[in-house]
C-alpha cells in the first residue's frame, strides 16, 4: 500500500464525513482555521483512499501558548493497528516541532479510547500533572462528581526535541 498524508481540502469533505461519521460542517470549519492559521491538518489516504487524520491546534486552550495541542485523531475502524496512526501523529508532531519543543493532547477516560491511551503512553506522552479535567476545567475536589462523556479527559505531553 501507499500511504500519503496530506492537509484536508475542501474537495476531500464528503469523503472523510461518510468514512469517520464527522459532520461535514465541522471539516470545512477545519478547511477555514487551517486557512487562517489555526491548526494544521494531516489526512492519511491509502492507495486514494481515506483512512485517518489528525488535526493540530498551535493555540490550546488547555496549554496556552506555546504548547499546541493534537486534537481529534482518528483511523476508520478496518484500517486499525496497521501503523496509519503512527504515521499520522509522526506528521503532526513533525509539524509541531518545528515551532515548540513540546506538544499536547488529551485524552479520554473510557475504553472507547483505550488504544489510544496505550498508543500515548508508548510514544512518550507523558501526564501534565494537572490532574482530571471535565469541560476544560480541571476537576477540582475530592467527591465531586463529574459527568463521564468525551471531555471528561486527562491532558498529556510529550517533548520533541
Ligand atoms: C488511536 C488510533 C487513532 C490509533 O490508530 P492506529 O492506526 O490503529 O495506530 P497504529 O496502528 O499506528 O498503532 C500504533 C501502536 O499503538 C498501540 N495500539 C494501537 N491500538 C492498540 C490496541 N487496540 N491495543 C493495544 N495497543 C494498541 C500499539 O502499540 C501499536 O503498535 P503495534 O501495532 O506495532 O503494536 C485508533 O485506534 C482510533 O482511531 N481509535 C478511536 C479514536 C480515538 O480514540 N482517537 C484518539 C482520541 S484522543
Amino acid at each position: 500500500m501507499t500511504l500519503a498524508i496530506r492537509p484536508l481540502a475542501l474537495d476531500d469533505v464528503d469523503a472523510v464525513a461518510a468514512a469517520i461519521g464527522k459532520r461535514v460542517e465541522k471539516l470545512r470549519e477545519y478547511v477555514a482555521e487551517e486557512a487562517a492559521g489555526a491548526i494544521a491538518t494531516f489526512t492519511a489516504w491509502s492507495d486514494g483512499v481515506f483512512v485517518g487524520y489528525v488535526i493540530l491546534r498551535w493555540r490550546s486552550a488547555w496549554f496556552g501558548d506555546g504548547v499546541p495541542e493534537i486534537q481529534d485523531f482518528n483511523v476508520v475502524r478496518a484500517r486499525r493497528r496497521q501503523g496509519i496512526g503512527t504515521a499520522l501523529l509522526d506528521a503532526a508532531e513533525a509539524r509541531a516541532a518545528e515551532r515548540s519543543a513540546v506538544v499536547g493532547l488529551g485524552v479520554g477516560m473510557t475504553a472507547d479510547y483505550g488504544a489510544a491511551q496505550i498508543m500515548y503512553v508508548k510514544r512518550g506522552y507523558v501526564p501534565d500533572g494537572r490532574g482530571l479535567a471535565t469541560h476544560g476545567r480541571p476537576v477540582r475536589y475530592y467527591g465531586e462528581s463529574v459527568f463521564v462523556d468525551d471531555d471528561l479527559v486527562l491532558y498529556f505531553t510529550r517533548t520533541l526535541r
